[in-house]
């Protein structure tokens, strides 16, 4: 196993553990070259099932059991582990019934340790910091990378550093990050200025773990491995996500060319990305055809956590859903509020940036996209006790009604 720049004109390689943050040839960003496992495909299906029945903390992790495509081998003992992953599939009943499909499931990342998704990434990246010896660890963050790099930094005995947009992000998620310990540095200006500061930083002692960093992105992986092992392999006909700086959208479509690659799958599902409209570089690529992104210096969404003009995975993202077949799609902060409401009264929950994705399904059904027959597996992002600032104010303004109509 190696890193090797995602250019692939430049596609140049270096070890594994080699401390950089980008490809010292071109600047761009580096990826881990998975060795192709030893194992049949059966045989690892069956493996990984197994360990769910281990007591032993690589095989309670949803994301250390699936290890033989993660970077490694690491001694189990010094694994960063919360017991993350493992989260459900939950069918959408009322929520289906809203995007007229009757097999939609919700990937619920928000049911991880700190609520969010990032802790499958933050687990993987938080173990390699300590093997290669980091002391300080840090990130910008819209919040939750935020919460989820001081969770794993304490357990880890690492200092933590995390760079905020001063008053842009959910006083949930700052609450976090400062009950686990992690230094708070207030940036005056978006998130996409808080990463340019943190990235600029000369301080050679800092690890840094936004999902720049490759490590996150493999962890990020597991999310697609458990969903296929969740129905049976059955490849579902979508998988549609929120894109913000795009490393998950990039995690995605990496652990679908790689599980085909390797025999897990013989097609991927078409992965659709959706933003919100005020913050939409990379859907305004998609519609463009253009061959670089045009960052937006002004992203404004009331999704605080993709409130991102900037997106730094976007060529890898791009790579992923062209891929999969799949298209990058918008939606308005109105759209956004309607479907996390329906998503809250089907007993599920979650923050807004996740709800773009039921938002996304309702505008595809709408102009006739969708076929009812279809299975898509929706991912939720963040829980909703995430921004519960978020639900108060938006019921307040309704004085206790709900914002969408449930259909019957
Ligand atoms: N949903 C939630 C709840 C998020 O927190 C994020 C990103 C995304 C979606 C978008 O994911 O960046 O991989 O496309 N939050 C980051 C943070 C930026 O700092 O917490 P992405």
């Amino acid at each position: 196993m190696h890193l090797r720049c995602n250019n692939r004109n430049c596609a140049h390689t270096l070890d594994l553990h080699e401390r950089v943050v980008a490809c010292p040839q071109c600047g761009d960003l580096l990826e881990v070259v998975v060795d192709a496992p030893q194992a049949e495909p059966a045989a690892l299906k069956r493996m990984w099932l197994e360990r769910r029945m281990s007591n032993a903390s690589a095989d309670r992790s949803g994301v250390w059991r699936f290890r033989d495509l993660l970077p490694g081998p690491y001694d189990p003992d010094s694994l960063v582990t919360l017991s993350e992953g493992n989260t459900p599939l939950v069918h959408g009943l009322k929520t289906g019934k809203a995007a007229g499909l009757d097999r939609l499931f919700f990937k619920h990342l928000g049911w991880n340790p700190t609520g969010c998704f990032k802790d499958l990434g933050m687990t993987v990246g938080m173990t390699e910091a300590k093997f290669v010896g980091a002391k300080i660890v840090a990130c910008a963050s819209t919040g939750n990378t935020s919460a989820s790099l001081a969770a794993y930094a304490a357990r880890a005995a690492l200092s933590a550093q995390v760079y905020l947009p001063s008053g842009k992000i959910s006083l949930n998620k700052l609450a976090q990050a400062i009950d686990f310990g992690a230094e708070i540095v207030q940036v005056d200006g978006n998130f996409d200025a808080a990463l340019d500061q943190l990235l600029n930083t000369t301080n050679k002692d800092i690890y840094f773990l936004n999902s720049v960093n490759p490590f996150r992105v493999e962890g990020q992986k597991t999310v697609m491995i458990e969903m296929m092992e969740q129905l049976d392999w059955q490849v579902p006909d979508y998988v549609i996500t929120p894109g913000g700086n795009l490393g998950n959208t990039s995690a995605f479509g990496k652990a679908l060319e790689e599980l085909k690659e390797f025999g897990f799958i013989d097609r991927a599902p078409k992965l659709i990305v959706v933003q919100a409209a005020g913050a939409n570089p990379f859907a305004e690529l998609w519609r463009s055809g253009a061959d670089e992104i045009t960052p937006s210096s002004h992203p404004e969404t009331v999704a605080t956590a993709i409130r991102i003009g900037n997106p730094r995975s976007w060529r890898k993202a791009l790579h992923s859903v062209k891929y999969t077949g799949g298209f990058v799609m918008d939606v308005t902060d109105e759209e956004i509020g309607e479907a996390k409401s329906l998503i809250g009264l089907d007993g599920i929950g979650c923050e807004p940036a996740s709800a773009t994705t039921l938002a996304g399904l309702r505008k595809m059904q709408s102009q006739g996209k969708l076929d009812r027959g279809a299975t898509v597996v929706a991912i939720l992002t963040g829980h909703a006790l995430k921004d519960t600032d978020y639900i108060l104010k938006a019921h307040a303004k309704l004085k206790g009604a709900h914002l969408a109509e449930v259909p019957s």
